[in-house]
């Protein structure tokens, strides 16, 4: 089986926003209390923040971080979680049947992000809440000084405001489970109305509003598109939210989810385009891809009611799942020109590419590796290939490509990435690939993850390495064509300059 590729300098799609490598932390499962935050463990620092983990966080150069949800937002009060430790309070917390005790709240996060140099998207509780507790979060984090609320953080021991840029107005409000469920026209009004507030306290910031909860929804894309008609004049981007799995065993079906993912991102689009034409508007409106990971088949924890921080979602990812993943990236990245943000969801031990062992060691799953290959090596612009592909048909999809590829090119690093994977679980894919327009590249390494023998292969931490990159893929170069032999189940990493 044969693939072919052309790439051009002169044909792109778009700059990589670098924020398309972001992730999600919220107050769910071991998430935060024992991942992000834990002060017994024996790396933590004075802060309590485990040093292994921000020392992972730092290796994938997590550029920004979606907190403090997810579902969680939608009933959670921001007040609970600032202020003197011994004063807050405990609540009981719906959203994922919990008790949150508010040990770690936004001044914590914010001092977190620092250490682990990374961006924040705050989101706002559009659920029990409203305009004014929104606006009041705006002027807490971003006004200076001299108001009751900003001397209150300066008060909290936080001088300098946090100049937060990016905020999500609620989350997820069209899922009925969701706390405070809205229809689009209640969201609608209620998310512009907040949004006007929020820019009046801090006209530099950029907002997002809820999308529908995923493509499949009942309501989509109606929903979007009369979120659109109230909030279009008062935000920069709207939300997208995926998770795929394997369902009933099927795995050619889960390894092409990503061609469903094109679909979704193209109708959102979509209707963005069609909202600007109707409201004869100059503004795009841009696409945050705020939750997209691979999971397992939800509600399969069981926990008693009411406990704190339980190990929920602590999937152990295969070798399928990283591949899945990777063409999850690539399809973010083919639509660079219109994603701005990405967010990998979630960061740490609820359906994570980072696990935190209580009091032991972090480790990194499978999926950890192409998220770090792209945050690593995919920033600059994207190529817009021509590709051709042996194509297969599965049970939910036909015409499924066998190559999913991208291409970024750097100009300033006068560096090109190739990132492309093979989804054939039998056979070798042979990638041939026309660089003639890049002229004196050379290939510098050829970046494979794989495993042969068995393709449910996957990291514990009691053998955290059964599923590593190497670097001993064959691509070569002759006269501008690189060949290489991409395996089956593989995921490859050809970086030129
Ligand atoms: O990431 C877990 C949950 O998935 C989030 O809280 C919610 O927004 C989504 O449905």
């Amino acid at each position: 089986k044969i693939a072919n590729v052309i790439l051009d300098k002169d044909f792109s799609i778009g700059t990589v926003d670098s924020r398309i490598y972001g992730s999600f932390i919220e107050h769910i499962g071991r998430t935060v209390y024992g991942g992000i935050y834990e002060p017994n463990d024996p790396s933590s620092d004075e802060n309590g923040f485990r040093r292994d983990v921000i020392a992972l966080i730092k290796e994938l150069n997590v550029p920004i971080i979606r907190y403090p949800g997810g579902n969680f937002v939608s009933g959670y009060n921001w007040e609970d979680g600032v202020g003197p430790r011994e004063s807050r309070k405990r609540r009981l917390e719906l959203a994922w049947n919990t008790v949150e005790t508010n040990e770690f709240g936004l001044n914590e996060f914010m001092k977190w992000s620092k250490l682990a140099n990374t961006d924040v998207i705050m989101a706002v509780n559009l659920g029990t809440r409203g305009v004014n507790e929104a606006r009041e979060l705006v002027e807490y984090c971003n006004h200076p000084s001299g108001t009751y609320l900003s001397d209150l953080r300066v008060s909290h021991g936080f001088k300098e405001p946090y100049a937060i840029k990016t905020w999500c107005l609620g989350n997820e409000q069209d899922n009925h489970p969701q706390i405070g469920y809205k229809t689009a026209t209640e969201y609608g009004r209620i998310a512009a109305e907040a949004a006007k507030v929020m820019k009046w306290v801090d006209p530099r910031i950029e907002l997002v509003a809820c999308g529908s909860t995923n493509g499949n929804m009942p309501t989509f894309p109606q929903w979007d598109a009369t979120v659109l008609e109230h909030t279009y004049d008062h935000i920069e981007y709207l939300s997208l939210h995926s998770y795929y799995w394997k369902k009933d065993g099927d795995t050619a079906s889960y390894l092409a989810s990503s061609v469903e993912m094109d679909a979704y991102i193209r109708s959102v689009i979509s209707t963005c385009d069609y909202m600007k034409a109707k409201k004869r508007s100059k503004k795009t409106i841009n696409l945050s891809f705020d939750e997209w990971n691979v999971t397992r088949q939800w509600g399969e924890d069981h926990f008693e009611p009411w406990s704190i921080a339980p190990p929920a979602g602590e999937h152990i990812y295969s070798l399928e799942d990283a591949i899945v993943g990777a063409s999850m990236l690539i399809s973010l990245l083919k639509h660079a020109d219109r994603i701005k943000i990405g967010c990998q969801a979630q960061l740490v031990n609820f359906i994570a590419p980072i696990m935190a062992r209580p009091g032991g060691e972090a480790w990194r799953q499978t999926i950890f590796y192409p998220y770090l290959h792209a945050s690593l090596y995919g920033r600059g612009t994207v190529l817009n290939p021509v590709i051709s592909s042996p194509l297969s048909d599965c049970k939910e999809f036909t015409d499924v490509p066998l190559l999913e590829t991208v291409s970024i090119w750097n100009k300033e690093m006068e560096a090109l990435t190739i990132f492309a994977l093979n989804r054939d679980q039998v056979d070798s894919l042979q990638f041939k690939c026309d660089v003639r327009n890049f002229a004196g590249y050379k290939i510098i390494e050829h970046i494979v993850l794989e495993n042969q023998d068995d393709q449910d292969a996957s990291n514990t931490f009691e053998n955290p390495n059964q599923v590593l990159p190497h670097n001993k893929g064959n691509a070569s170069i002759d006269n501008g064509m690189i060949t290489a032999e991409l395996f089956k189940l593989s995921w490859h990493v050809i970086r030129l300059a």
